[in-house]
C-alpha cells in the first residue's frame, strides 16, 4: 500500500481577487488529489490564503476598511470561485486563523531555541540599514526612487538602523544542497533543480527574520515589537494546516508518514527551496519530499494584463464553459511544467474538437444506436471484431499510463491518454460501421461493437473524471455506472458493463459552441465590459487608479485628428507627454497652465502613433466636454483619493 499523499498550492495574496494563475495551479493540485484517490491512495490537498503583509494593508487602507474585513472579503471571493470550479480542498489555511497563528508562534520559539550544527545560534539579533519613507511606513530600495525621492510623497526617506531578528541561512545550506543532490529533496522539473543549485553556488546571505515597522503581522513571541517576515509567517501554513500546534496525531501522519508534494510556479522558487527546508531543519522537522515548480505563461502570446484586453477572469470563463470543461481547457494549454501560452482566443474551437466533437459525440453516437437497435439498454458483448482487440488492448493499458504520468505531474499527458481512447474507439465505430450492421441485420456483430465503445466511454469516464468531475460523473450515470466502480481497478478490466443496464444520453454532455458568436464577443470586450452607474465595482479596484493633480505646460493640436491635442504635463515628476480628446472643446491657448487631474499610473499607450502616458479626467453636459480641475491651490503631484 503506498503511503498517503499530501499536497499544498501555495498560499495566494489576498489583496486581489483569484485570476486564471491562481486557478492554474490548485486545478492541477485539484487533479492530482483526486487521480491519486482513485488509485485507492489517501490524499490530502491542502489551499488557503496569505493575507498578512505591507501590499495587504495598504490595500484594506485604500478600500477604507479593516484589514481583516478586507481579507475576509477577498477569501470569499477565492473560496467561491474555487466551488464554482469543484476544487474539492480538504482543507483552506487562512494565515489570520488562530490556528495558523499558533502554529506559527511554536515554529518562531522553536527556531530561536534551535542552534545549528555549528553551535551557533539560528536567530539572531542585529541591525537592518535602510531607506524609509514615512509616508509609505516602508523600507525602499534606491531603485524605487525618483530624484531620491519616494515619488508618492515626494520626500527623501530617511536612512534608518532598526534592530531585527535574523534567520542564520547560511548555516543550513550545505545540508540542502546536499539533500537535492542526493535526490532526498527532489527540486522538479530538472530545469529548476539547476536553479536551485545554481543559487546555492552564490553567496546567500541571512534573512532577516522580523519587521519592526509592519504592523499587519504575527508579532514574534520573544519581542513582540516586531512582526514576523511575511514569508516566515506563509511558508509554515503547510504544517500549520496539518496540525503542527493541536493535533499531533495528524501531523504525524501527514507529515511524516506521507509523501509530501508542495506545487506552485517557478516565482517563489528561492522562498520554497531554500527558506522553508532551512526553517524546518531549524524546527527539527522533515523536509518534504517534493517540490514542483511549474511554468509561468502568457495568454494569447503576451503577458496576461488588464489593459491588454488578454486578462481572463475565472468566473467568465466558468460562465462560458462551465467548470470541466474551464479545467481542461486550463491544464490541455500546453505541457504541465514548461512555461507555454494559453490560447484563449482558440478555447471555442478547442473544446468544439476535443470536447464535443471528439468525447461528446462518440457518448451521442453509441447512446443513440443502443436506444433505437437495442431499446435503451446495454447489448451483449461479442469476441472477434475487427479491429477489436487492438482497442482492448490500448484501452487495458491507459489506466497504467495515465497513472504513470499523473505520478511524474504529467498531466496534460495523463488528459491525453484518456482523449487518445475517445479518438480510438471513434476510429473502431468509424471501421465497424455499425449502421451497416444494423440495416444487415447483423445484431450480435452491431451490439458487440456498441457494447465495446461503452467500454471505452466507461474507462474514460474513469480517467478523466480528476479533469472533469461533474461530466464524468454525469457520463457515468448515463451508463448507469455507480460511484462504487469509480476506481483505477476498475478501469484495469474490459468486459465490466451489466448487460441490459439502462444507457441513456438524450442529453447531449458537451454541446457545441457557436465559433462565429463567441469570437464577435471577444472581438469587443472593452465596450461590453464598461462600467455604468449600475455596474458596481469594488472599492478595491477604484485603490488600484491612482489620480493627481497636473499642470498643463504646453499643448498642440495634433495634426490629421480633429479630437485630440498633444499636452506636455507636469504630475509632480518632471514632464510627461499626454494625448486627450479634447481639442473640439479647448484651445491650446485655453488649456496651458491649467491645473488638471489626471490617471497617473496608466501604461503608456500609442495614440495616432503619439506615446501618451496618462489620461484626463473630463464630465460632460451634453455634448461639451469640461476637464476636471482641483478646488484649490494645489501642487503638481498632489494625490487624490
Ligand atoms: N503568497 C505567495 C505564496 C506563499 S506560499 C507559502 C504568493 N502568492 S501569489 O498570489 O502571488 O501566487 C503565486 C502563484 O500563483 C504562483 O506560484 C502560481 O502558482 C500562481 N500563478 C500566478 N500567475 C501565474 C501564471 N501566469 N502562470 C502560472 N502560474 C501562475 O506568491
Amino acid at each position: 500500500m503506498s503511503k498517503p499523499f499530501y499536497i499544498t498550492t501555495p498560499i495566494y495574496y489576498v489583496n486581489d481577487r483569484p485570476h486564471i494563475g491562481h486557478a492554474y495551479t490548485t486545478i492541477a493540485a485539484d487533479m492530482m488529489a483526486r487521480f491519486h484517490r482513485i488509485a485507492g491512495r489517501e490524499a490530502f490537498f491542502l489551499t488557503g490564503t496569505d493575507e498578512h503583509g505591507t501590499k495587504i494593508a495598504e490595500a484594506a487602507e485604500a478600500a477604507g476598511v479593516s484589514e481583516i474585513e478586507f481579507c475576509d472579503g477577498n477569501v470569499a471571493k477565492f473560496k467561491d470561485v474555487w466551488t464554482k470550479l469543484d476544487i474539492k480542498y480538504d482543507y483552506f489555511v487562512r494565515t489570520t486563523s488562530e490556528r495558523h497563528l499558533e502554529a506559527v508562534r511554536k515554529i518562531l520559539d522553536v527556531m530561536r531555541e534551535a542552534k545549528s550544527d555549528d553551535g551557533q545560534e539560528v536567530v539572531y539579533s542585529d541591525f537592518y540599514e535602510g531607506l524609509y519613507c514615512k509616508g509609505c511606513e516602508k523600507f525602499m530600495t534606491e531603485k524605487e526612487l525618483v530624484d531620491g525621492k519616494c515619488s508618492d510623497h515626494q520626500t527623501v526617506p530617511e536612512k534608518v538602523k532598526e534592530k531585527n531578528y535574523f534567520f542564520r541561512l547560511t548555516a543550513f545550506l550545505p545540508t540542502i544542497k546536499e539533500k537535492i543532490e542526493s535526490g532526498e529533496l527532489q527540486i522538479l522539473p530538472d530545469e529548476r533543480r539547476r536553479e536551485v543549485l545554481g543559487l546555492l553556488n552564490q553567496d546567500l546571505p541571512d534573512f532577516s527574520l522580523s519587521r519592526e515597522r509592519v504592523k499587519w503581522g504575527v508579532p514574534l513571541t520573544f519581542d513582540p515589537s516586531q512582526v514576523a517576515y511575511v514569508w516566515i509567517d506563509a511558508l509554515s501554513n503547510y504544517i500549520s494546516a496539518i496540525g503542527y500546534a493541536d493535533n499531533e496525531t495528524e501531523f504525524k501522519k501527514w507529515w511524516y508518514d506521507s509523501e509530501v508534494v508542495h506545487l506552485m510556479a517557478k516565482d517563489i522558487l528561492k522562498f520554497h527551496c531554500l527558506y522553508w527546508p532551512a526553517m524546518l531543519m531549524a524546527a527539527g522537522l522533515p523536509l518534504p519530499e517534493k517540490m514542483f515548480l511549474h511554468g509561468y505563461f502568457t495568454v494569447n502570446g503576451t503577458k496576461m494584463s488588464k489593459s491588454l484586453g488578454n486578462f481572463i477572469d475565472p468566473v467568465d470563463m466558468i460562465e462560458e464553459f462551465g467548470s470541466d470543461s474551464t479545467r481542461y481547457l486550463l491544464l490541455t494549454q500546453y505541457p504541465f511544467g514548461l512555461d507555454g501560452d494559453i490560447q484563449a482566443n482558440r478555447f471555442v474551437i478547442q473544446y468544439n474538437s476535443d470536447l464535443a466533437n471528439d468525447l461528446g459525440n462518440l457518448v451521442s453516437r453509441v447512446g443513440k444506436m443502443i436506444a433505437v437497435n437495442f431499446n435503451g439498454k446495454m447489448p451483449s458483448p461479442s469476441s472477434g471484431l475487427a479491429g477489436m482487440q487492438d482497442l482492448m488492448k490500448l484501452t487495458e493499458r491507459a489506466p497504467g499510463e495515465a497513472y504513470e504520468h499523473v505520478k511524474h505531474f504529467r498531466l496534460s499527458h495523463a488528459i491525453a491518454t484518456g482523449l487518445n481512447l475517445v479518438k480510438a474507439a471513434n476510429k473502431f465505430f468509424d471501421e465497424t460501421k455499425p449502421w451497416v450492421l444494423a440495416r444487415e441485420g447483423k445484431t450480435k456483430e452491431l451490439g458487440g461493437v456498441l457494447y465495446a465503445c461503452c467500454e471505452v466511454l466507461r474507462i474514460v469516464s474513469i480517467l478523466l473524471y480528476p479533469v472533469m468531475p461533474n461530466k464524468m460523473s454525469e457520463l457515468r450515470k448515463m451508463l448507469s455506472l455507480d460511484d462504487s466502480t469509480l476506481t483505477l481497478d476498475h478501469a484495469a478490466t474490459f468486459f465490466d458493463q451489466a448487460v441490459g443496464a439502462t444507457i441513456d444520453v438524450s442529453e447531449p454532455l458537451f454541446p457545441r459552441k457557436d465559433v462565429k458568436k463567441k469570437t464577435e464577443a471577444k472581438a469587443k470586450p472593452a465596450k461590453s465590459k464598461q462600467v455604468n452607474d449600475d455596474n458596481l465595482i469594488d472599492i478595491s479596484d477604484f485603490g488600484k487608479v491612482k489620480l493627481k493633480v497636473a499642470v498643463v505646460l504646453s499643448a498642440e493640436k495634433v495634426e490629421g485628428a480633429d479630437r485630440l491635442l498633444k499636452l506636455q504635463i507636469d504630475a509632480g515628476k518632471g514632464k510627461k507627454q499626454i494625448v486627450a480628446g479634447i481639442a473640439e472643446h479647448y484651445t491650446p491657448e485655453q488649456i496651458v497652465g491649467k491645473k488638471v487631474i489626471v490617471v497617473a499610473n496608466l501604461k503608456p499607450a500609442v495614440i495616432r502613433g503619439i506615446e501618451s502616458n496618462g489620461m484626463l479626467l473630463a464630465a460632460k453636459k451634453g455634448k461639451k466636454l469640461f476637464v476636471v480641475t482641483p478646488d484649490g491651490d494645489l501642487p503638481p503631484g498632489a494625490g487624490v483619493s
